[in-house]
């Protein structure tokens, strides 16, 4: 059992607390937000995750879990001094990409101040390589009396919406340090999940976490581009994506073409990355690149329904998922939100709906029609974009989605749907990157269902229907 204090109560610092505590530590949780830890204490969690409110529950009344404001609870309990000091504050995109390290060097700051034994300080947050030697450098400043420490990268990999199984099953644990026996006690601390544990200096395991997101961004990034290129050449990206994933070499994961890559991580760590790489005077067109058609993406959307609609002004613009994946609250970068401002630019009227970000959504949305269910927000729209593929989506009754609207334009900006069943339910239907459709029977004789319906055919269908 060890003593650990977490700081920073957010996605990375809940679960990482939370988690540590049920596999038997005793974990303090400390964040400057007075409201987030007065609820915490009264079991009301800053953020959805599923299964998260009840670990936690059950964790603080085993006695394990704890939530305070104060730095010197946090890590001079007498009774449980902290020995490891886990950081999980934001680093998020400041200006020109680079990532905005003023909570880190806060915490650092505070740190130094107030520990009053040798503590390893192990940094979760995301941070740009170097910033390990520079927290070491901040803490052997401000410290009033030396005091021993050690810092070790130990970057986190969870995925919001699958977080605790993310940090309990982890592919990989990295642990990065100048110190070796510091980055064993922490390896120490994540024997019994049973994960590969790789060491190595602080600098590298820096980079393995922004290399990593990189990557997965440039997966998805390359889907799109593949994409937009068999959507004029009649092809099918989903089962494009199918073929290629058999291949070991290339994997299935992360190529589902879409709406592009959002949230708290990709964007920022892509950037970040990127200005990194500048700043050393390398070229990274690569990232460059993965950004730009990320960006694209979304703009394309607003593309076809121009297309589909003609002028968007004084047309009403309907928004399925706000989040920026499914099972998670977190909008931040989330292609729905953003389409909603793109569309109000255009003069539509929004209106919107997701089954659990509509409280993030009301802080920073204005004018959008915000509805009680997906039914509410279709009704009376001319174009319906999903934007997150929630389950409950899925399994929408799409009938009634066609007959609530005005013009039954669906733009389906995460492929969820079969094309040829939403042409045979009467929609004029988008995806990205569908092809021309799948082979029928008759092989190549006329046109197979599909993405060449255009607004004029649905015109002609909808002028007979009174007939
Ligand atoms: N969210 C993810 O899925 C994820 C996954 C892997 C890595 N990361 C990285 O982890 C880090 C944290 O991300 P997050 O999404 O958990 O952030 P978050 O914004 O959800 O939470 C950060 C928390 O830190 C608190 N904080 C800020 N300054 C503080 C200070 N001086 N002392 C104590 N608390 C302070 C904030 O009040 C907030 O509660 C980032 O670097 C992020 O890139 C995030």
């Amino acid at each position: 059992m060890k003593n650990i204090a977490v700081i920073g109560v957010g996605y990375v610092g809940l679960v990482t607390g939370t988690c540590f505590a049920d596999m038997g530590n005793r974990v303090i949780c400390v964040d400057v937000n007075e409201d987030r830890i007065a609820n915490l204490r009264q079991g009301i969690l800053p953020i959805y995750e599923p299964g998260l409110e009840e670990m936690v529950r059950r964790n603080v009344n085993a006695g394990r879990l704890f939530f305070t404001t104060s730095y010197q609870d946090a890590l001079n309990d007498p009774e449980a001094r902290a020995d490891m000091v886990f950081v999980a504050v934001g680093t998020p995109e400041g200006v020109d990409g680079e990532a905005d390290l003023r909570y880190v060097r806060a915490v650092a700051e505070t740190v130094a101040e107030i520990v009053d034994h040798p503590v390893i300080i192990v940094n979760k947050s995301t941070v740009p390589v170097g910033t390990g030697d520079w927290v070491a450098d901040i803490v052997s400043h401000k410290q009033p009396n030396a005091v021993p420490f050690s810092v070790v990268s130990n970057p986190e990999f969870l995925r919001e919406g699958s977080a605790i199984a993310d940090f309990l099953n982890p592919d990989r644990i990295i642990l990065g340090s100048l110190d070796r026996s510091a980055a064993e006690a922490i390896a120490q601390l994540y024997i019994p999940l049973r994960a590969p544990i790789m060491v190595t200096d602080l600098r590298t395991a820096e980079m393995i976490k922004y290399a990593s997101n990189a990557f997965l961004a440039t997966k998805i990034s390359f889907i799109n581009e593949i994409a937009n290129i068999c959507e004029a050449l009649g092809a099918d990206v989903k089962e494009v994506a199918v073929g290629m994933g058999y291949d070991k070499r290339i994997g299935r994961a992360f190529l589902d073409a879409g709406l592009g890559y959002g949230g708290s991580c990709f964007p920022k760590d892509v950037s970040a990355l990127t200005h990194m790489a500048n700043v050393q005077g390398k070229h990274p067109q690569m990232l460059e690149a993965v950004m730009q058609i990320n960006a694209d993406q979304r703009r394309s959307v607003m593309l076809k329904a121009r297309e589909l609609c003609g002028d968007l002004n004084g047309k009403t613009i309907g928004i399925l998922g706000l989040a920026f994946k499914p099972n998670t609250d977190d909008i931040r970068d989330s292609p729905g939100i953003d389409l909603a401002r793109m569309f109000q630019e255009q003069g539509a009227a929004v209106k919107a709906f997701d089954p659990v970000a509509m409280p993030n959504t009301a802080r920073i949305l204005k004018d959008v029609k915000l509805c009680a269910d997906s039914y509410e927000t279709v009704e009376g729209c001319d174009v319906v974009i999903l934007a997150t593929e929630w389950n409950e989506f899925k399994n929408i009754n799409l009938i009634r989605v066609k007959n609530l609207m005005r013009l039954p334009i669906f733009i389906d900006g995460r492929n969820l749907y079969d094309p040829a069943m939403m042409y045979e339910l009467g929609f004029i239907y988008r995806g990205l990157g569908r092809g021309y459709g799948k082979p029928v029977a008759n092989g190549h004789k006329g046109q197979a269902a599909g993405a060449t319906q255009a607004w004029g055919d649905w015109n002609a269908t909808a002028n007979n229907k009174g007939k």
